[in-house]
């Protein structure tokens, strides 16, 4: 396993292939280990992992609480509807409460792009030995789902060798709302760093061109890429086109709550043209999985049939492998 440099985890586009080799080599071992109820590992013991989410959430909250708990840290969540943010108190002052109280990791979400950032920065710079997880910001980056993905997709194409050489060459299809979605970013960091050939699909009002470019620069504030040969990315519009030859297809939600103009005409047209069915899988190989990170918009994204038939939908699998990256994450970080 190699030297884990991140005390922060805050964007894919920071990671190694080593990076991702470490990470995935943790997370099969706590995969495949009987843990659960009294069955705890020791190595979070007396740790504080606090949970700021000002966004909601079910799967990646959850999971971050119960990783913690299977390491046996002590966990504490915080809400904001029932906090001091209501009367005025600012969030630097609230996250440096938690941090009074002894928290070590915390894991935020918020809706904005940056806050985790900016929080890390914060807390650096008045010298508090605090590591801040990004739980998802705004519609930049979801690193831990990213992780996930890349899990479960490994898994499925090496189940007793997940590693990311599983993915190379690969052809994966990431469908839908490309443009809101701090999924697909964290996706196409991960999948073009382990070598994988990534097809986006989606109208143009939720896929700008642009993104075919996404990886070919450092993103901004870093000097270079520490991947030395990525995959590639190409956008293609006809779903019937992207589907041919894929090893794996994810379909990704329509962020309502995020679009501010009429980008659809309707959700039946988009499923008619973007939907995943049993019907418009005929085309690929029949051991062609399905991802979704959810949640779903059960019948717009994908079929209810697709998404309840266990053959070929990973969803649940997906939530399954997030216990397990997370806790690796938590790990990592609470060692370095
Ligand atoms: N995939 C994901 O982030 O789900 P939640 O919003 O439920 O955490």
């Amino acid at each position: 396993m190699s030297d884990w440099t991140h005390r922060h985890v805050l964007d894919l586009a920071a990671f190694s292939l080593d990076d991702y080799a470490t990470v995935l080599e943790l997370a099969q071992r706590f995969r495949v280990m009987p843990i659960s109820g009294a069955r705890k590992l020791p190595a979070l013991q007396g740790r504080l992992v606090t949970t700021l989410f000002f966004e909601p959430s079910t799967r990646t909250r959850s999971s971050f609480e119960l990783a913690a708990k299977r390491l046996s840290a002590d966990v504490q969540s915080f809400s904001p509807s029932s906090s001091s943010l209501s009367k005025g108190e600012s969030l630097l002052d609230t996250v440096r409460t938690y941090v009074a109280m002894g928290a070590e990791l915390l894991v935020v979400r918020h809706r904005c792009t940056g806050v985790p950032a900016a929080l890390a920065r914060d807390l650096d710079a008045s010298g508090d030995r605090v590591a801040v997880l990004n739980g998802g910001d705004g519609l930049h980056s979801h690193p831990s789902q990213g992780l996930l993905d890349l899990f479960t997709l490994a898994r499925h194409f090496a189940p007793e060798a997940p590693t990311p050489e599983a993915l190379r060459g690969r052809r994966i299809v990431i469908v839908g709302d490309i443009l809101h979605s701090r999924v697909a970013r964290s996706n196409l960091w991960a999948l073009t760093g382990c070598g994988a050939e990534v097809v986006l699909c989606g109208p143009a009002t939720l896929l700008p061109e642009a993104f075919a470019q996404f990886v070919a620069a450092p993103p901004p504030g870093q000097a270079q890429d520490p991947v030395a040969r990525r995959g590639s990315i190409r956008v293609e519009r006809d779903l019937a086109q992207a589907l041919q030859g894929a090893d794996a297809v994810m379909t990704l939600r329509l962020q309502k709550e995020r679009m501010h103009q009429h980008l659809l005409t309707s959700l039946e047209s988009y499923h008619r043209a973007y939907g995943l069915t049993h019907a418009r899988l005929a085309s690929c190989a029949a051991n062609v999985p399905v991802l979704h990170p959810g949640p779903v918009n059960r019948g717009v994204e994908l079929s209810g049939a697709l998404l309840d038939d266990p053959h070929r939908c990973l969803v649940e699998e997906q939530v399954t492998n997030g216990i397990p990256i997370r806790m690796a994450l938590l790990y990592l970080m609470a060692a370095s």
